[in-house]
């Protein structure tokens, strides 16, 4: 086995001056809002790994058996050299695609990328082991801002799966879909994997389940500004809340204080107001409809090649060529 190069574009200075513009901003506006991406430290990730196995949690298993049945035709039509996947977190699902496109011919490199160092590390070096001919190159980096530091060379598919592109605003997910069109060479591929627009009943308790994980996930985000940035945020004084939002077609996950609070962000030298069952926006989860989603693709500068749902329609897996 080789073992796993990692490169790292953001140290753990470079988080911290993220976390305080983005904390800047997000307290300080009305309503106050904070970037999903805050969610996943070390802990963060081990909770959204504990979410992916909950009953009420459908979308990972849904993929997953999804990926399991259409990975040997993504291949063949892939026939990739080199896997980048984004947000690649533990990578669980992505031996499917490794085993598959290993099977279909030329893979030699994989590239997991993450935010998160400590998921990121996990995942390189169990996969490297798993698959001891693949050369694994790991990259710690926001995937807003260094796709251009993705690696180069060798016929490339760039895989976004778990349903994370629903976490981008609308006119935020068209510039970051340009973005990755633009890494892209004309014939090379994204496979994207997406929610798709449910029945509420089952679409909330995926974000709000009885055994309060997501809950404790939600409220990481706390925590995690409590240990960067010196915030004295009491984390159980807020609720987790996940509404669906019929117009727009997602989910909004926020924290609602219970009572009325004055919170200091030291390294900011900022004080915050809460009013109790205030609201603070965490995350949005867009749902997508087929059509749609593939019309955003085209405009982005890519070509549906295939659309693959699952029996029950709940999420799809697309796979798309750059034009
Ligand atoms: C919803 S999880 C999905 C994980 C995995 N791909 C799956 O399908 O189960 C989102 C992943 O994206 C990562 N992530 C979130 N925001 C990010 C950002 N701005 N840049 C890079 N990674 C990010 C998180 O650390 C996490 O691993």
């Amino acid at each position: 086995m080789t073992a796993p190069t990692l490169e790292i574009h953001l140290t753990d200075d470079d988080l911290t001056a993220a976390l305080r513009s983005d904390a800047r901003a997000g307290l300080t506006a009305s309503p106050k809002t904070l970037p999903p991406k805050w969610f996943y430290d070390a802990r963060g990730s081990e909770l959204f790994e504990a979410i992916t196995q909950l009953p009420e949690y459908y979308p990972t298993r849904t993929e997953r058996a999804l990926l399991e049945q259409v990975v040997g035709e993504i291949a063949r039509i892939a026939r990739a050299e080199v896997l980048v996947e984004l947000g690649s977190g533990s990578a669980a699902k992505t031996r499917l695609l490794l085993d598959a496109l290993s099977a279909a011919g030329p893979l030699k490199t994989y590239v997991p990328q993450d935010v998160s160092e400590s998921a990121l590390r996990g995942a390189a070096a169990e996969v490297a082991a798993e698959f001891p001919g693949l050369a694994v190159h790991g990259v710690v980096s926001d995937f807003t801002d260094t796709l251009h530091n993705l690696p180069r060379g060798g016929r490339r598919m760039i895989a976004f799966l778990g349903g994370t592109i629903g976490n981008f605003a609308p006119a935020e997910r068209a510039e970051f879909l340009t973005a990755i069109a633009q890494v892209l060479e004309p014939g090379e591929q994204l496979l994207l994997g997406a929610g798709l627009v449910i029945d509420p009943s089952v679409l909330v308790p995926a974000y709000d389940d009885a055994a309060g994980v997501t809950a404790e996930f939600n409220r990481n985000v706390l925590y995690v500004l409590n240990s960067r940035l010196r915030a004295d945020f009491d984390p159980e004084a807020f609720r987790h809340t996940a509404i669906w939002d019929a117009a727009n077609e997602w989910i909004e996950m926020r924290l609602e204080a219970t009572r009325d609070m004055t919170v200091a962000v030291a390294d900011l030298d900022l004080t915050v107001e809460f009013a109790a069952g205030e609201q603070m926006r965490t995350e949005i989860s867009a749902k997508f409809r087929v059509d749609g989603l593939t019309a955003e693709l085209d405009r982005a500068g890519f070509t549906t090649e295939h659309a693959w749902t699952d029996p029950l329609q709940r999420f799809a897996l697309v796979l798309a060529e750059r034009r």
